[in-house]
């Protein structure tokens, strides 16, 4: 590819605090949903926690450090809930706003812009008393999170991110129980997934009570692609777009929920969705200031028996790139997928939040590490980028998961997303050749850069 991305496009890279924070019990910190399921047996491969992850509440300074190293100009965190409302209701810490506070400031500083994310799925246990997110009241609990937050950072950080993965959170910590905090009930999660959009739109107002503040939600997307061209599996896929994509595009950005799925939900849980009151709609839409779109992968679907819902995975037919967690790499979708967005969502900005690989690399003995196929994954991603920019699609930055290497939630420590390497028994960082790469394109705002040199021949990994 020729051509250079605007100047005022923004290059950074994405955390979250319960990924990478650690230090748990420090400065009046409540426990969060995900310290109680990390204790679950058998709920985190290879068994471990959070509790020091990156350590980086105490090494923030070190991970900024590695932003400026590496030219970014934004850097997308979360500020921990529990940090800030301990009890779920009332009382605020305000160390921990102390805290982020001087986080914020040193990325101005720095000329880095923050990306703040609000609920990046560390709710306060304290709110599972009443049911976490199937309960309406955790729209209350997170409005005066929001509230707590924003009237410290308002007045200087422009881009704000009300709620991380809706679909996620409703998927795998309401409806299959791999996540925090192990629900497992199709009525339960469409109605979490309902508060987490409702709170969105709480949030959004109490943002655009100041004057900064550009809200959205971070959605994760995965176009929907039929395996045959069946009239069956193309109505599979329609399906699973309503399923995963369209049941928080269209509340958000469109008007109401989808009738298609709404029809699917209440055959799946066998009665109405009366959660959702008459006027929800209009408090959670309309408020969108731009589009969150993590994006990793496609889905490739096939007509089912209704289990509950009548599609099922198949993935992509043949020999196809993968990461190391066996997702195909697929740029071309990514590209469409913001296209697509810009045509169905006109005057919606979309900003990506997350994009990245699972690539397992460590350092080798000549102190680099070659992660050859970040390299390739981030460069055909941020050439999708520029494709949609031409094709009109309105994106004004890309942020790559991860900056870290960090707790990549029941997964554990196994897959490594980071543009840095983290060696965990130490928390020593690594740039990686995939964050030196990047820095490159940064620099140049251009894919127009020579790749790294090739590892010697002798190069085998030392740990
Ligand atoms: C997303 C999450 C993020 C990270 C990446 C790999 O679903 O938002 O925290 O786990 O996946």
């Amino acid at each position: 590819m020729t051509g250079r991305f605007p100047e005022d496009f923004l290059f950074g890279a994405s955390t979250s605090a319960h990924q990478i924070e650690g230090s748990h019990d420090v400065d009046g910190r409540g426990e969060s949903v995900w310290d109680v399921f990390a204790r679950t047996p058998g709920a985190i491969e290879g068994g471990g926690d959070a509790s020091v992850a990156t350590d980086s509440y105490r090494r923030w300074r070190d991970d900024i450090d590695l932003l400026s190293e590496l030219g970014l100009g934004a850097y997308r965190f979360s500020v921990g809930w529990s940090r800030i409302v301990p009890d779920g209701r009332g009382r605020v810490e305000t160390r921990g706003l102390d805290h982020y506070e001087r986080v914020v400031d040193t990325l101005l500083d720095r000329g880095i812009a923050p990306v703040l994310t609000l609920n990046h799925w560390d709710m306060p246990q304290a709110l599972m008393a009443d049911g976490g997110w199937i309960s309406r009241g955790a729209v209350d609990a997170f409005a005066e999170f929001t509230t707590a937050v924003a009237e410290r950072l308002a007045d200087r950080v422009d881009w704000w991110i009300t709620q991380n993965e809706p679909w996620i959170i409703q998927l795998l910590g309401y409806q299959l129980g791999l996540h925090a905090p192990g629900i497992a009930d199709h009525r339960s999660a469409v109605t979490a997934g309902h508060h987490v959009l409702l709170a969105h739109g709480v949030g959004a107002d109490i943002l655009h009570g100041y004057e900064r503040p550009k809200v959205g939600s971070a959605l994760s997307l995965f176009p929907c692609d039929p395996a045959t061209d069946t009239e069956a599996d193309r109505e599979a896929a329609w399906g699973s777009d309503g399923y995963v994509n369209r049941w928080y595009l269209e509340p958000l950005l469109g008007s109401v929920y989808p009738a298609d799925m709404r029809a699917h939900w209440e055959r799946a849980i066998g009665g109405d969705l009366d959660f959702i009151r008459d006027s929800d709609e209009q408090a959670i839409g309309g408020r969108s200031d731009f589009l969150g779109v993590n994006y990793y992968t496609r889905r490739v679907m096939a007509a089912a028996p209704a289990n509950p819902f009548p599609w099922r995975v198949v993935g992509p037919s043949g020999d196809v790139a993968r990461t190391d967690e066996g997702w195909e790499v697929a740029p071309d979708s990514f590209r469409d997928l913001l296209i697509r967005l810009s045509r169905d969502y006109p005057g919606v900005p979309l900003l990506i939040t997350e994009n990245g690989a699972v690539s397992g690399e460590s350092p080798t003995h000549d102190g680099r590490v070659h992660d050859v196929r970040r390299i390739a994954y981030l460069r055909s991603h941020l050439n999708a980028v520029h494709e949609a920019i031409a094709a009109g699609a309105d994106v004004r930055g890309y942020l790559h998961w991860s900056l870290l290497d960090n707790f990549e939630w029941s997964l554990g420590y196994r897959p490594r997303f980071g543009l840095v390497h983290v060696d965990y028994p130490t928390g020593r960082r690594t740039i990686k050749d995939s964050g030196r790469h990047y820095a490159d394109i940064v620099r140049a705002r251009s894919l127009d850069v020579p790749l790294p040199e090739a590892p010697s021949a002798d190069t085998g990994a030392v740990e």
